[in-house]
């Protein structure tokens, strides 16, 4: 291709980016490298990788776990959405969170992170970074720039999720990033629920992008990967702790993930449209007592929403008033589509039960009934609220 990718809109890249067909015999795919060794025509041509890595350019390939051509062109096409420097590929979204905070978190330091933090990223920082000597507060997702105040001497690391997981607050991401960069604290953002279509944290000042590749982007349910997407400074730490912690993501699933991210777009423009009509149709039901989506009009982050995101996805949470737990087993234990299961970004809808009180200290939960996360597929969207409904009806005749 002979124009500059960058200027062109965001759907004709993420068609282009990351592929040279002249370089593959025309290929329109990159081929998949399968590789554990490789091998140096020559010592000056060994040596010159090692002064490669010695450098910390990371430009040439020596061994599997650090990446092939598969890999890079992976890593190009997101860091082209993303607006960043260069990426770093994990086995899976979890890898890359937990590689981006132990790159610049050390003992003695001080790590600020979001009370609705995805579950397992939560239990990393309780079970290993408090472990190894790291201070940590949760702090509430509405904080914005009152995050100053619990900046301390020793915070190295600011870490975000927007929206939060289970309860979809949107968080002021400008306002935190700006007091950051100022006192050279380092923010990371798990960019996994907008996905580059809908968010792009680089742009709004966040230093490393999180994206769990397993979801949106791969967009099938048939694969485990993450990527963490760098600002030129942050690269070598993510790129060194990722490659020197064995975080590395298979071929099959990195070339089934740059695949899926072609349609990432227009499945991203149908995921919102779907969800936005399920969570309407949601907030007149009776059995509801709370709908947490912020692309819906009323929804407490829909302002912050609208002033920083391109779209949204099809997942949010809703709180049901209270009912018996036989009556939600009732309704859960027989849906057609709207299948249980961990998860979510593919092509299919899926509903799991939630328990944020688990997983929050820096605010008080409180809620009549019980909680669910659905995500809504690609499926026709008269059939996914018939779905529902025929589940509200099993809720009510369990009485
Ligand atoms: C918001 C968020 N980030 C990260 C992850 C982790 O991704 P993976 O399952 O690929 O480790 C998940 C998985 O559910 C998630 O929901």
């Amino acid at each position: 291709m002979t124009a500059d990718l960058s200027t062109f809109h965001r759907d004709t890249q993420i068609l282009h980016a990351g592929r040279d067909p002249a370089r593959h015999h025309g290929v329109v795919n990159p081929p998949v490298y399968h590789c554990s060794t490789v091998l140096f025509s020559s010592v000056d041509e060994l040596l010159e990788t090692r002064r490669d890595r010695a450098s910390g350019a990371y430009v040439g390939f020596t061994y599997g776990r650090e990446g092939t051509e598969t890999t890079r062109a992976f890593e190009d096409a997101v860091t082209l959405l993303e607006g960043g420097y260069r990426a770093v590929t994990t086995s899976c979204g979890l890898g890359a969170i937990c590689a981006s905070l132990t790159a610049f978190l050390s003992a003695g330091d001080h790590l600020l992170i979001l009370d609705s933090l995805y579950g397992p990223a939560r239990a990393f920082c309780e079970d290993f970074l408090r472990k190894f000597g790291v201070e940590i507060t949760y702090y509430r997702p509405s904080i914005g720039a009152e995050i100053a105040e619990l900046i301390q001497p020793n915070t190295r690391v600011v870490y975000l999720e927007s929206p939060g997981s289970l309860t979809f607050e949107i968080t002021d991401v400008p306002a935190i990033t700006k007091l950051c960069r100022a006192r050279g604290i380092v923010t990371i953002m798990d960019n996994t629920w907008g996905s580059p279509v809908c968010f792009r944290p680089l742009a709004h000042g966040v230093d490393v992008s999180i994206n769990a590749a397993t979801k949106y982007i791969s967009g099938h349910s048939d694969l485990m990967l993450g990527i963490a997407v760098c600002t030129e400074a942050a690269f070598i730490p993510v790129k060194k702790t990722a490659s020197g912690s064995g975080y590395c993501g298979g071929p099959d699933d990195i070339y089934m993930a740059l695949r899926g991210l072609r349609t990432l777009s227009l499945r991203m423009k149908r995921h919102q449209e779907s969800a936005l009509r399920v969570a309407t149709w949601l907030q007149g039901r009776p059995e509801v007592a709370r709908v947490m989506y912020p692309a819906l009009p009323g929804d407490p982050s829909h302002a912050l929403w609208q002033r920083d995101f391109d779209g949204a996805s099809g997942l949010f949470g809703i709180v049901l008033n209270a009912c018996s737990d036989r009556q939600f087993a009732a309704m859960l234990d027989h849906m057609d589509l709207f299948k249980l299961g961990y998860s979510w970004g593919g092509y299919e809808s899926l509903v799991v039960p939630t328990y944020p009180s688990d997983l929050r200290s820096a605010v008080e939960w409180d809620a009549p009934g019980p909680s669910l996360r659905l995500h809504v597929g690609l499926e026709d969207v008269d059939d996914l609220i018939a779905d529902l409904e025929r589940g509200f009806a099993r809720l009510a005749a369990a009485a």
